[in-house]
Formats: C-alpha cells, sequence, structure tokens
C-alpha cells in the first residue's frame, strides 16, 4: 500500500459529489491501492447535510478512506492536497445558459486559487466541474501563480461520454468499443463534438467511425446539437442538472490524469490553449490530449473538417468573452 493521499472535493454536500465521493472512496480513481484522506469543503449553512455524507462515507466501510475532513474552511481544505475536484458552485436551471452563472461563481474560483496557491501541494492536479467551467478553471489558474498553469484542467468528459453512448446507440454496438471522440472548445452549447477521427472496434480492430456510420449526415447536425444540448435536456427531464453522470465523469477525468491515456487513445479535457488548431492562446480550451507521468499534451496533426472550422472559431470567441467578463468581475 502506498502512504495516502488528500483529496479535497468542495461543493461535498452537493448532487455531484454524492456519486464521486463513492469512485473515489473505492478506488476507481486514484487505484485499488492509493488510500485516500478526503478533504469536504462545503459552505457553512451545509454542515449538517456535510456531516450526513460523512455518516454515509464511514458506514461505506472502505478500506482505502483512511481519514475524513468535513470543512467550511478553505484553509483546512486545500492543506497539503494533492488533488482537487473543484465541484462546489451553484447549477443553473431550465433556461438558462451556464454563462449565466458566471458572475455567481466565478468569485468562488477567485477565492480557492487564492487558497490552492497557499496551502495545496505544488504539485496538485486541479479539476473543475463547477459552470462555467472552463473560465473558472482559468480564472483558478490565474489567482494560484505559484502552481503551474497546466495542472488546472476543465471538464469536458462528461461531452465526451455523451457522444461516445450517442455513436454507440447509432451503430447499435457497445459503448466500450467507441474511442477517440473529441470535444473542442467551451462546455456550452457551443462546444464542438467530432467522431471524425473516432473508432469503433467491430470485432477485427478499429475502423473510423465515419465508414462504420453510413449516414454522414447525422455526424454532421444531429449528433452535434444532441451533444451540446444533452445538459439541458437532462435538466428539463430531471428538473435538477446532471450528477451521477457528472461524477463518472469527473472520475475519469482524474483517472487519467493521474494513471495516463492507454496507447492509441486520447481524451478531451479543458487545457490552457497554446493556440493549437487557430484556437485563441491563454484560454481553457477543451482539446484531445494524451497523459504521461500526470501531464497532459495536446494531440496534434489531426484533420479538422470544414463544417467544424466555424464552430470552433465560434465556441473559441465565446471563451474570449467569457473570459473578459470574468476579469471584469473578478477586479471589481
Ligand atoms: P449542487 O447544488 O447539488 O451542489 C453544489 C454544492 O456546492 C452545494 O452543496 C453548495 O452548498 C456548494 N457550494 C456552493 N458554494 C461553495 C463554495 N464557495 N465552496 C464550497 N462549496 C460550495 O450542484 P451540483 O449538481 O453538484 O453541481 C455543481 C456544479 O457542477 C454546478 O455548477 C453545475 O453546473 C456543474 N456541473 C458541471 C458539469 C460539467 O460537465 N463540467 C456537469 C454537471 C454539473
Ligand atoms: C451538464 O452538462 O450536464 C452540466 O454542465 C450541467 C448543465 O448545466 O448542463
Amino acid at each position: 500500500m502506498s502512504s495516502p493521499i488528500r483529496v479535497v472535493v468542495t461543493g461535498a454536500a452537493g448532487q455531484i459529489a454524492y456519486s464521486l465521493l463513492y469512485q473515489i472512496a473505492k478506488g476507481d480513481v486514484f487505484g485499488a491501492d492509493q488510500p485516500v484522506i478526503l478533504h469536504l469543503l462545503d459552505i457553512p449553512p451545509m454542515m449538517e447535510v456535510l456531516g450526513g455524507v460523512v455518516m454515509e462515507i464511514i458506514d461505506l466501510a472502505l478500506p482505502l478512506v483512511t481519514e475524513i475532513v468535513p470543512t467550511a474552511d478553505p484553509t483546512v481544505a486545500f492543506k497539503d492536497v494533492e488533488a482537487a475536484f473543484l465541484v462546489g458552485a451553484m447549477p443553473r436551471q431550465q433556461g438558462m445558459e451556464r454563462k449565466d452563472l458566471l458572475s455567481a461563481n466565478v468569485k468562488i474560483f477567485k477565492v480557492q486559487g487564492e487558497a490552492l496557491d497557499k496551502y495545496a501541494k505544488k504539485t496538485v492536479k486541479v479539476l473543475v466541474v463547477g459552470n462555467p467551467a472552463n473560465t473558472n478553471a482559468l480564472v483558478c489558474s490565474r489567482y494560484a501563480p505559484s502552481i503551474p498553469r497546466e495542472n488546472f484542467t476543465a471538464m469536458t468528459r462528461l461531452d465526451q461520454n455523451r457522444g461516445r453512448a450517442q455513436i454507440a446507440e447509432r451503430l447499435k454496438v457497445n459503448v466500450g468499443q467507441v474511442k477517440n471522440v473529441i470535444i473542442w472548445g467551451n462546455h456550452s452549447a457551443t462546444q464542438v463534438p467530432d467522431a471524425n477521427s473516432a473508432t469503433v472496434d467491430l470485432g477485427s480492430g478499429p475502423v473510423p467511425v465515419t465508414g462504420a456510420l453510413k449516414n454522414d449526415e447525422w455526424l454532421k447536425g444531429e449528433f452535434i446539437t444532441t451533444v451540446q444540448k444533452r445538459g439541458a435536456a437532462v435538466i428539463a427531464a430531471r428538473k435538477m442538472s446532471s450528477a451521477v453522470s457528472a461524477a463518472k465523469a469527473a472520475g475519469d477525468h482524474m483517472h487519467d490524469i493521474w494513471h495516463g491515456t492507454a496507447p492509441g487513445q486520447f481524451v478531451s479535457m479543458g487545457v490552457l490553449s497554446d493556440g493549437s488548431y487557430g484556437a485563441p492562446k491563454d484560454v481553457v480550451f477543451s482539446f484531445p490530449v494524451t497523459i504521461e507521468n500526470k501531464e497532459w499534451k495536446i494531440v496534434q496533426g489531426l484533420q479538422v473538417a470544414d463544417y467544424h472550422k466555424p464552430l470552433l472559431e465560434a465556441t473559441g470567441k465565446e471563451l474570449l468573452e467569457e473570459k473578459a467578463e470574468a476579469i471584469e468581475v473578478c477586479e471589481h
């Protein structure tokens, strides 16, 4: 057994954390031989609810959990953490876009960036889930200058999982057979789900999804809009935003940061843009990445279809607008 690592989950009394904590506690994220000390942060009015969550984690009777630290104090929550799931933020309601949450949520990520800067390990890997996730990740990193900016990533893994599942359903194959679906840009309705580099294994090794799917028009239209609007569709049906699928995606994302991507495979996540594929620089843009030794690298040289190019431009433009608004909110 390794020595325990400290892992913080913010919004620990909320919907997503309720599913996420189980995955972390049973070893799905950091490994079956990696004990964890769980730091659970929420706001003071949620401390009673958080107490109930702590009781349930104890009752899981999972040996990898060596200690639980419930708190409303960021100085305690972020102390010496090696991994941070920043989930705590307001979710959107029906009829809202995720960027409508910006003014309410972005300051949370400013404060938490400052706390990470002061108290966390400098190697901490930070996954931002709270919306608008890309811009919150950007803000968080700007207020944590002593931590490498590459350590801050935003979650578009749920969109990737949604895309894989849509393709699997269309091809009537198991979702495990579909790989390398890309999400470009923002975790918003402007995101660009792209299956042109995706593969499906129909029994004799991976082949392009574009070839397997005879109806190419579906990939250019309904596939994109279904994934773009899936979060809103879940809210319309559940009257609450996605939770178990979001938690699973957060676990998948951190798992791959910790353990790396499999050979020949890439995953999508919001990372600091270096301008690859014509994206604006210095925003958190979702790219296909490979991961090795806990460091991501943007996959280069993929073909972007002509019909995707204006969509990539639009999602980049939205991220620049969100960034300008976030700076305005944080500085005033
Ligand atoms: P929720 O309302 O159930 O839980 C949020 C929790 O965060 C609450 O317990 C709240 O008290 C807490 N919180 C608020 N401010 C906090 C702060 N400053 N510090 C610590 N905790 C704080 O919401 P949820 O369903 O768990 O969703 C959380 C966030 O995740 C929302 O912003 C939602 O839009 C977002 N989300 C993102 C994705 C994605 O794919 N990136 C997917 C689903 C949800
Ligand atoms: C999602 O994609 O389900 C989340 O970002 C929640 C939302 O607001 O759509």
